[in-house]
């Protein structure tokens, strides 16, 4: 039987809440976070002479995580060359990233925590490297011209762990294990960098290869399209797995699964429906078994391409894992814990991660305290659901649902999230509230312009609250200012 779900982002961020025991994982004593050393002996200094305004900035200019992402440069692609060992939980890596400086570099810097670095070289050189809490400072042996394209190619090995991140009080995010050994990141917002070195901020998106080698019996997933099989280039039985993202992504929305067992499944009718494919990476229980409602997702693609426009990518899945209630919508490919798919309201949270796609993987944040441009709309997504399969008067009455229940939740105004609890209930539910509300004030025409535009208008890039207000405005005729003013940053 279907009932209406008024809070289901509520419930998932309690089971989030819920999961905040430490990581499964250990930090290990090879993987240091401040360290000192050259991959060489053969380099000489330059950086003495380097005047300040040749250093590219360690940070991109985030006013709540000042250290995320790094000036001077754009990264155009990320090669991740990855050999993941489940015997002993090794990975060994070799990262290639192709960027374009943005200003003369004599240094620059990239966010990395934890692994050894083994090989950094910057064009065909060996380079010097420092590293500092999350930063690696890398000083190239021939400085790098404005303008110029370079490649910084750096291979590392280690331990993968989770850690724990300034935007989330307790749980830890990045590289997690499974209780079936299954191995996934979820990187959102900051933990990108702790399984490769990165530009770690939405503000600098990149193309993706990802080439996965892994012992013969594991599968790998991950977001973009699925190239193919090789026989691994590792001394024993391995297989090597190709993944390319051709669309530019946010590093916190790049994800890879290792599973036993695991197989990429089509939904040939979700495929039908959609007009692009529909691919799942499931575990052999759900294969046999897939879950109900994931029938749905051609059907939630053509809603929310209504209400949105066209969906921004070519191709969609998701993928199930074990050890994790929670769900992020990487790039193509939702992760969902177990625990949410036989939840009642798995449903919910599949039209979240979906809406996503629009809002948060193709207009992303400029700055992670807009956090609300993503959360607000996803939760909004899920009352347009509603709307669809059981009409305008269930929908009424979910948003007073969820009005009443937000009135005494003591959430903080979703435009000003606690930088320590960024993900907290007032961006998901105050902020879908008001969208709703936002509806009645400039009506459905209005209303669903506007998303469509600011949808098409930020296609690939980054918005601030300041542009959505300001389309809201032009497309409406009204002056909002009040509007937004009292829902976004004063107290209920
Ligand atoms: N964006 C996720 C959502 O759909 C929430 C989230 C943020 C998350 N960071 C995460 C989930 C890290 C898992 C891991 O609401
Ligand atoms: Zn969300």
């Amino acid at each position: 039987m279907r009932r209406r779900q008024p809070l289901a982002s509520l419930i998932l961020l309690a089971l989030v809440a819920a999961a905040c025991s430490p990581a499964p994982t250990t930090t290990t004593a090879t993987s240091p976070d401040v360290s000192t050393s050259s991959a060489t002996t053969t380099t000489t200094t330059s950086a003495n002479a380097a005047q300040s305004s040749t250093v590219g900035a360690a940070g991109i200019g985030d006013e709540y995580y000042p250290t995320l992402g790094n000036g001077g440069y754009d990264v155009e692609h990320y090669d991740l060359d990855l050999f993941y060992d489940p015997d002993d939980n090794t990975l060994d890596a070799a990262v290639i990233i192709t960027a374009v400086a943005t200003q003369d570099l004599t240094a620059f810097n990239l966010d990395f925590t934890g692994f050894d670095i083994v090989d950094l070289r910057v064009g065909d050189l060996p380079a010097m490297f420092e590293r500092n809490a999350g930063e690696l400072t890398i000083t190239p042996e021939v400085p790098i011209a404005s303008g110029e394209r370079f490649e910084v190619t750096i291979a590392y090995a280690g331990n993968p762990t989770a850690s724990s991140s300034p935007a989330f009080d307790r749980v830890a995010i990045g590289w997690r294990e499974g209780p079936d050994g299954e191995q996934y990141i979820v990187a959102e917002p900051d933990a990108a960098h702790t399984w490769f070195p990165s530009n770690d901020h939405p503000l600098d998106k990149a193309t993706f290869s990802f080439i996965v080698t892994v012992p013969d019996g594991y599968a790998v997933g991950a977001t973009g399209e699925f190239l193919g099989i090789e026989p691994g280039h590792q001394v024993g039985e391995t297989l090597s797995y190709t993944w390319e993202m051709s669309t530019p992504m946010a590093p916190y929305l790049a994800t890879i699964v290792i599973g036993e067992g695991y197989q990429l499944v089509e939904d040939p009718v979700s495929s039908e429906a959609a007009g692009i494919p529909v691919r799942n990476f499931l575990p052999a229980d759900l294969v046999a078994n897939p879950p109900d409602a994931l029938d749905d997702t051609g059907e939630m693609l053509t809603v929310l391409e209504e209400a949105f426009g066209p969906y921004p990518f070519d191709r969609y899945g998701i993928t199930v894992v074990g050890g994790f209630p929670a769900a992020l919508e990487n790039q193509t490919f939702s992760v969902f814990g177990r625990v949410i798919v036989d939840s009642p309201f798995f449903e919910f949270v599949l039209v979240h991660e979906l809406a996503h796609q629009w809002f948060g993987n193709s207009v992303s944040v400029a700055q992670w305290s807009d956090i609300w441009l993503n959360e607000g709309f996803a939760t909004y997504s899920e009352l347009l659901w509603i709307e669809h399969r059981q009409g305008r008067a269930v929908y009424d009455q979910v948003v007073a649902d969820r009005r009443q229940a937000a009135s005494t939740a003591g959430y903080a105004p979703p435009g000003l999230p606690p930088p320590t609890d960024l993900f907290n209930g007032g961006v998901y539910q105050l902020g879908g509230l008001l969208l709703a509300d936002l509806r009645v004030e400039i009506g459905d025409d209005a209303f669903f312009t506007l998303l469509r535009t600011y949808a098409a208008q930020f296609a690939h890039g980054n918005a601030t609250t300041q542009d959505f207000i300001a389309i809201a405005e032009d497309i409406s005729g009204q002056d909002l200012d009040e509007f937004f003013q009292v829902r976004l940053y004063e107290p209920l």
